[in-house]
């Protein structure tokens, strides 16, 4: 049984510096916000808290704390949750583009070497993750996209194979049914308010994606995001997931982040490089999400825009601490997973704002 952080305990560990994450809209980086989650290397965390991201953490850390590296438990985390049919944000069953059509994104950071590989576009790939560690480990590039990057994976035996389930197909026909009020052509996000639009009762879009970082024994940190990317996306259309630096930054002196939710705002921020900035200068990993959701409020509060940002972040420090904070109004507290050597901890983040 995972060891649950719900709100009462949560506000209980974090009393005396809890209030300060309510103001933290108010008064901006300097606000002190609780002090996050508490974790021991070797350790894995996953932006997932459903029974699959628990079931990924739980088989990485069976590698983990067999003195496995970081980099073999995200990948082998990121795995079990890209197959999982029933998850519309990442791998097999993710949410197609607008044309019925999936195309995945992944990058994967080594904080050893400081590495990294990346897919963007791919598809008929279930484990877009994996092909993008061969990107890291058997090309000399980082970025690989569409035909190029599906020739590589099947270069290397991986299987072509339909990416549609009948649930990704049954929501992707009823969108299109829908589509004059929610496609992606016009003007930027920011722009308009449609992350709470709604179509049949699901909201319109989805931003799903999930992040993956560990640290393991010997003190080497890895990360993993991986994602089917904004749900009805223009055909070619890529996120923040697969762009090094927006949607995961991996550092071997500080630890690793990793972004879900609006790509086009990550990828303007760097959102994952500013995170692992703010680990460096002293913030608690739970303090860095908050102050990058932060960071790109203030983009727009210049511009005189209402408009608070759609991600959720995550982050780890290289001593095993974590975070995660999110500015959905609607959602209650952004929820992530965790597993050390103390067991599986579901922990509730910060919702930024509130
Ligand atoms: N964060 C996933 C995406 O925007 O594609």
């Amino acid at each position: 049984m995972p060891r649950a952080i719900n709100r009462r305990l949560f506000l209980g560990r974090t009393a005396g510096v809890g209030v300060g994450a309510l103001f933290a809209r108010a008064v901006g980086l300097e606000a002190r916000s609780n002090p996050g989650g508490i974790g021991r290397v070797p350790i894995l965390v996953t932006s997932h808290s459903n029974q699959t991201g628990q079931r990924a953490a739980e088989q990485a850390w069976e590698l983990l704390s067999a003195g496995g590296s970081a980099l073999d438990a995200v990948e082998l985390a990121a795995n079990v949750i890209e197959v999982d049919p029933e998850d519309t944000s990442v791998g097999y069953g993710g949410l197609p583009n607008e044309n019925g059509v999936v195309q995945l994104d992944a990058s994967v950071m080594d904080g050893a070497t400081y590495n990294a590989g990346a897919v963007a576009s791919l598809e008929g790939i279930k484990n877009p993750s994996s092909v993008a560690r061969l990107v890291m480990e058997r090309t000399d590039h980082v970025l690989m996209v569409g035909p190029g990057a599906l020739a590589l994976a099947k270069s290397f035996g991986f299987e072509e194979e339909d990416l549609m389930t009948e649930r990704s197909r049954a929501r992707w026909l009823e969108w299109r049914e829908n589509r004059s009020e929610s496609d992606d052509w016009g003007p930027p996000d920011h722009l308009r308010d449609r992350a709470e639009a709604r179509i049949g009762g699901e909201p319109a879009f989805h931003y799903g994606t999930v992040n993956v970082l560990a640290v393991d024994a010997s003190g080497d940190v890895a990360g993993i995001t991986t994602t089917s990317g904004l749900s009805w996306k223009i055909d070619g259309r890529v996120g923040d997931s697969p762009i090094i630096g927006a949607g995961l930054y991996v550092d071997n002196d500080v630890g690793a982040a990793g972004a879900t939710g609006r790509g086009e705002d990550v990828i303007k921020s760097c959102a994952s490089y500013f995170m692992v900035e703010r680990m460096r200068a002293g913030r608690t990993p739970q303090q860095a999400c908050e102050d990058a959701l932060e960071m790109i409020r203030r983009r727009y509060e210049r511009l005189n825009l209402d408009f608070m940002p759609g991600e959720k972040f995550v982050a780890l420090n290289r001593d095993g601490d974590y975070g995660c904070a999110w500015s959905y109004e609607s959602r209650g507290l952004p929820q992530m997973t965790a597993r050390d050597s103390g067991g599986l901890t579901v922990y509730e983040g910060v919702q930024f704002g509130a």
